[in-house]
């Protein structure tokens, strides 16, 4: 084992005492809940975001993430553990610097690292001996060590020496109320045993359990293994839906079933299609990176196939409905309750909701959308407003079609009150 430098050694001691400043990059769904915890655990925390609004919000004490009640962020502004800046020359006092920014798709579905890029130019333009730098970002491996690393050396600092560089990726889990970012075990990869060492001290203190691996490139690889996973399994049981349709057996009967087997047996359920930041974009970061290595990774190809046509066999199915009543679906009203990707959140990024609109107005249909958690939405050029969710809009709708199967809603309602539905979570169950 090499011998810590006296860097490494000044900032396990500062992860000891708390001193250690950190600074956030990126204060969204990802970074807002970690800088909280990092607050939480004893540390001051400097977060930067190029979004005025955002940086304004923070600063008055207000969360705009879901995840992060205003309760909890407000007296941590006040007691200035954490404050926001626009300034990115501002985390030349951070000690340690956490990268949260966005890891979209291009138009060609290859990686958009443009944000990290910009993040770790941010960086490279304040960097010093003894910090230490964390990409949290969903990336490809080998992000860390060909992107960032250069950045952090062309001072001539030495990474493992001067600063410190690890890859730990970001597994929140948007409105899941029992496994939040601290107790949810971290995995971080180092790109040298001391960086592994001097972030083990100090994300200790901020994590109830860490999962050292390594390499970047392993924790790179996990993140992207856990997504794939959800992805293939869900594009699996996305397939089965369409198998037990044609066959006409009731999926979800067949899936609870199996779900009785107590092993062997891992319970996913179809639905409307992929959405959020993560589980439909992440697994093209891996097949584009094994693209460049003359590798294709069938299984990721076929699950987002599967995945993307469900809003069209959802859409198929509201026409079987209406021709039910003897109705086209052009010139019917169409009532699509849930837009969010998922319940309970009010995140509407890469949701399969819109996917379900926009066919639907290719169609002809005149759509309307309820839904608590987004009041407004753009789709396909079309502005549409959440309308509320009662007896007589519902009764005057042609179909109604759950797309987001929300807790709060009166599905009883729904039920006793539409002509025709569309059920694509099996709320109603059966
Ligand atoms: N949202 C999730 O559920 C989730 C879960 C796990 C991992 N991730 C990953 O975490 C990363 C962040 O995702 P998110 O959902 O928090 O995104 P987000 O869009 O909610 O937040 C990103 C924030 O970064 C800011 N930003 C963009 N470029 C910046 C820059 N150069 N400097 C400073 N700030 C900048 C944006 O203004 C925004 O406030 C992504 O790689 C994502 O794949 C997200």
């Amino acid at each position: 084992m090499s011998k810590p430098t006296a860097t490494e050694t000044a900032l396990i001691k500062k992860a000891a005492d708390r001193s250690a400043v950190f600074g956030v990059v990126g204060l969204g769904y990802v970074g807002l809940p970690l800088a909280v915890e990092i607050a939480d655990a004893g540390y001051r925390v400097i977060g930067f975001d190029v979004q005025r609004r955002v940086v304004d919000t923070v600063n008055a004490g207000r969360s705009h993430i879901q995840d992060v009640p205003t309760e909890r962020l407000a007296p941590l502004v006040k007691a200035g553990r954490i404050s926001a800046t626009a300034d990115p020359a501002a985390l030349a006092k951070a000690d340690v610097i956490s990268i949260c920014v966005p890891t979209p798709l291009s138009k060609t579905r290859d990686p958009d690292v443009s944000f990290v890029l910009a993040a770790a130019d941010a960086i490279g333009g304040v960097v010093r001996a003894g910090q230490a730098v964390i990409l949290e970002s969903t990336t490809y491996p080998g992000t860390t060590r060909e992107l960032l690393m250069p950045r952090l050396q062309k001072t001539g600092l030495t990474v493992g020496e001067d600063v410190f560089l690890a890859f730990s990726p970001e597994r929140v889990d948007p409105g899941n109320p029992i496994w939040q970012t601290r107790n949810t075990p971290k995995v971080v990869g180092g790109v040298t045993p001391a960086c592994n060492r001097v972030l083990r001290a100090l994300y200790g203190p901020v994590f109830d359990t860490l999962v050292p691996v390594s390499s970047p490139e392993a924790a790179e690889l996990v993140k992207l293994l856990e997504n794939t996973f959800r992805s293939v399994n869900i594009g699996l049981v996305n397939e089965m839906a369409i198998v037990c349709d044609k066959l006409g057996v009731n999926v979800w009967e067949v899936i609870e079933a199996a779900a009785t087997k107590p092993f062997g047996f891992m319970k996913f359920t179809p639905g409307p299609g992929l959405g959020g930041h993560c589980i439909p974009i992440d697994p093209h970061y891996l097949a584009w990176k094994m693209r460049s290595l003359n590798y294709k990774t069938r299984f990721i190809e076929v699950a987002g196939e599967v995945n993307s046509e469900m809003p069209l066999f959802w859409v198929r199915k509201v026409g079987d409905r209406l021709n039910d009543l003897s109705r086209a679906v052009r010139g019917s009203k169409i009532l699509v309750v849930g837009v969010a990707y998922k319940k309970d959140i009010d995140d509407l990024r890469e949701s399969p909701a819109l996917d379900v609109i926009r066919l639907l107005h290719q169609q002809g249909a005149e759509v309307s959308y309820h839904d608590p958690y987004i009041p407004a939405l753009d789709e396909d050029g079309e502005h549409l407003e959440s309308v509320p969710l009662t007896k007589e809009r519902v009764a005057g709708s042609d179909c109604v079609v759950i797309v987001t199967d929300h807790s709060s809603l009166d599905y009883g309602m729904i039920r006793a009150n539409a002509r025709a539905i569309v059920d694509t979570r099996n709320v109603l169950r059966g």
